[in-house]
């Protein structure tokens, strides 16, 4: 479904116009419905990645198709979860969740709709009111992940979505985001630097090296997205093998 071909990607610094290699010659496909996870230490370039995905940035060179297509401008297919939720903190609950919708100005009831049956499957229905700072951490990820699915996206794009919530709440949410997955059979595309979240998650797990980023391994890493997978000798396995590939790499 998602066919990254030799994909480059360069910046231009603003003070100096010196070029910045962000990513060098990217190739990797992702199938439909697939859980892919792109691991790497940061400045790897996984967050550019995400951007060239959601078709916000274009590549310096190679291309990205989706459904065959060239990709050339902002994915309606694709939704992007950006790293610090995303949220503006003088919209309520509600009103966040039911921005992305507001934005492809769909009408206002089928809004309503659709985010009130999302903030109720994702247990965060009693608080559509309240403004982000009156949630937890794991609450408000709930608020842009609502944001996210209202937009029946075909493609999920998260960028380290868990890095910020405390390792119970972060369990929690991986679970229920593969429970979500099961539910909708969205294809994913996932940030993380973390080994155990990459396999606990990834059916496909992308390593990316240092920036410039490269592709330095493709693991699969075909699992049943069970809960109990993490209680595994198979889980521990892989997570070893993971870090030995890395060895050497800032994680
Ligand atoms: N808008 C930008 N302008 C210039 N350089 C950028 C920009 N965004 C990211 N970079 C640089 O590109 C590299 C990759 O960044 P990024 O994609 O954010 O990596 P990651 O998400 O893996 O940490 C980094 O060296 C970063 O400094
Ligand atoms: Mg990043």
């Amino acid at each position: 479904m998602i066919d990254v071909k030799e994909v480059s990607l360069s910046y231009k610094a603003i003070n100096n116009g010196q070029i910045l290699e962000a990513l060098h010659k990217v190739t990797l496909n992702i199938a439909k419905g697939e859980r892919c996870v792109l691991l790497g230490p940061s400045g790897s370039g996984k967050t550019s990645l995400l951007y060239l995905l959601a078709g916000l940035l274009r590549p310096s060179s190679g291309e990205i198709l989706i459904d065959n297509k060239t990709i050339s401008g902002p994915q309606e297919k694709a939704a992007l979860m950006l790293q610090d939720y995303g949220l503006f903190p003088w919209k309520t609950v509600v009103a966040n969740a039911e921005l992305g919708l507001e934005v492809r100005k769909a009408p206002k009831r089928d809004r309503k709709e659709k985010v009130s049956e999302l903030l109720e499957q994702l247990g965060i229905k009693e608080y559509a009111l309240k403004y982000p700072f009156e949630l937890s951490g794991g609450q408000r990820q709930r608020v842009a992940i609502a944001r996210a699915l209202a937009l029946e996206p075909e493609i999920l794009l998260m960028d380290e979505p868990f890095s910020a919530l405390d390792s119970l709440t972060r369990e929690q949410m991986q679970k229920l985001i593969l429970h979500i997955w099961q539910e909708r059979q969205f294809t994913f595309v996932l940030v993380t630097h973390s080994i155990e979240e990459a396999v606990f998650l990834g059916e496909k797990i992308v390593i990316l090296s240092e920036g410039p980023g490269k592709i330095l391994e493709i693991v699969e890493n075909k699992n049943l997205a069970e809960n109990e997978f993490r209680d595994t000798s198979k889980f521990y396995n892989q997570c070893t093998l993971i870090r030995r590939l890395i060895e050497g790499q800032r994680l």
